[in-house]
């Protein structure tokens, strides 16, 4: 293979990383919004599902982005098959295969989203709730792999604990929102006030 380095391919391995780590988080969290079925009158509830896979796809793009410059900048020896298989990096091989890990499971969500219709619904659930392991272990792999976080340079730190509080709270808004509809689907049907008053005969 032709070794290519440049400043400008570290450059584009971060700087697609960041924002693939940020769309990741908005297409999260709207597909929390989505599954919690929150919607307005101005802001529809299709509208924020198409937003979520719209951006989940972007993401996606950013962070195959990420790994194809890592794999082609010869500066640190990530094969293409560190890009798939955990374990086999030989630079920084854990904290790489975390990232390994997260891609995979990500790309497993895709495919399965891909082929929605031809497999059973609750497969399809299944599988998209690989995205709550992925999320954790992604965020493992930028605090132990990233430059600036390695170094304890505050932006990165600063845009990761966004990230991380923001999924969080729409993930207990979540939980509250599917206790409130359980609550309401398992509450006793009302009388109407019709129905009690006697009848005249
Ligand atoms: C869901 C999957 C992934 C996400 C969200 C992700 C995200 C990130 C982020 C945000 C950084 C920090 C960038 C910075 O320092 O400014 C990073 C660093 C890095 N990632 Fe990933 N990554 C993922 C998968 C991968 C995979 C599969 C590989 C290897 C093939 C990889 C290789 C690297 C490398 C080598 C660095 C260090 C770059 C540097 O020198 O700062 N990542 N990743």
């Amino acid at each position: 293979m032709i070794a290519v380095t440049s400043p400008w391919l570290w450059y584009g391995t971060r700087a697609t990383a960041v924002v693939g780590l940020v769309l990741l988080t908005a297409s999260a969290i709207l597909g929390i919004f989505t599954n919690a079925r929150l919607g307005w009158k101005l802001w529809p509830r299709w509208a924020t599902q198409e937003l979520h896979r719209r951006s989940s796809i972007l993401a996606l793009v950013f962070i195959t982005t990420h790994v194809a410059t890592t794999v082609f900048d010869s500066y640190v020896p990530v094969h293409l098959t560190s890009a798939v298989l955990p374990g086999t990096s030989p630079y920084e091989r854990w904290s790489v295969s975390l990232g390994t890990v997260a891609f995979d499971l990500l790309l497993t969500v895709l495919i399965s989203s891909l082929l929605r219709n031809r497999i059973k619904i609750e497969w399809w659930r299944a599988l998209h709730y690989l995205t709550y392991l992925a999320a954790p272990i992604a965020v493992l792999h930028v605090i132990l792999l990233g430059t600036d976080a390695k170094k304890g340079s505050h932006w990165l730190l600063l845009v990761l604990a966004i990230c991380v509080a923001s999924a969080a709270a729409a993930f207990v808004l979540r939980i509250l929102r599917s206790l409130k509809l359980r609550g309401h689907t398992t509450a006793p049907p009302q009388r109407s006030p019709e129905r009690l008053r006697p009848r005249s005969r």
